[in-house]
């Protein structure tokens, strides 16, 4: 009846997924970020897309290729990637994977720092907006929001307090205190409001095929 391509589990649903870390600029050649691979985010990303999305990706900088069928967006700031994100709607559903920057600096030198006798100065930082939950509270919220938790730490019962402070439907926590940022696998417990469940360690792929499974079911 669709011709010769079936029609795929997420055709006609535009999903926005974040990815990767954000660069603060501190001066012209200094930055603050994090270490952020941006791995899970883009394999989210293409599993999405490979079920028949329309996906928006909004990436921070990542040395990393573009999943085929993906829309991809670069940017550098917390506020780029808020702006770029808002830009986009309307989504049905939004994953935030990016492991945005908490805090920018106060001030961004225009000319590069210097060293001198009164160094080093102390740098003032101020708090970046929060992407996740000023979406949770729009009008335009996407129907199934999920935020990601990186965790060092009593990761399921911070992961639990998360969502119910950002208003996420759904958090997928992660725990980073091993090699897991940069690495190939993760160990994750999706979050939501039937609970907790916990999935065996499993390569980012399978994560975000999991992931993109789930997010089909509930649109
Ligand atoms: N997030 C966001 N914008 C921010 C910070 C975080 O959209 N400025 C999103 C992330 O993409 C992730 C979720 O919020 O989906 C949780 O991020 P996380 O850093 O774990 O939570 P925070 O609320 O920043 O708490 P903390 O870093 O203190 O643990
Ligand atoms: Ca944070």
């Amino acid at each position: 009846a669709l011709g010769t391509t079936a029609r795929k589990r997420l055709s006609g649903r535009h999903i926005i997924v974040t990815a990767g870390p954000t660069h603060e600029p501190i001066d012209p050649v200094r930055y603050i970020a994090n270490r952020s691979s941006g791995k899970q985010g883009f394999a989210i990303a293409g599993a999405l897309a490979t079920l028949g999305a329309r996906v928006t990706l909004v990436t921070g900088p990542v040395d990393l290729a573009t999943p085929a069928n993906v829309e991809r967006y670069d940017v550098e700031t917390a506020r780029e990637m808020s702006e770029t994100v808002f830009a986009a709607l309307p989504a049905d559903a939004a994953v935030m994977v990016a492991a945005v920057a908490d805090w920018r600096a106060a001030d961004i030198a225009v000319q590069k720092l210097k060293k001198n006798d009164a160094d080093p100065a102390p740098l003032r930082l101020e708090r970046n907006i929060d992407i996740l939950a000023t979406l949770a509270r729009d009008p335009r919220r996407p129907r199934l929001l999920v935020g990601f938790a990186a965790e060092t730490e009593q990761v399921v019962d911070h992961a639990i307090a998360k969502r119910l402070r950002k208003g996420a439907d759904w958090i997928v926590a992660n725990d980073v205190s091993g090699d897991v940022m940069g690495g190939d696998a993760n160990r994750v417990h999706l979050i939501s409001d039937a609970g907790v469940e916990s999935w065996e360690s499993l390569p980012k792929s399978e994560v975000a095929q999991r992931l993109a499974d789930r997010i089909a079911d509930e649109l």
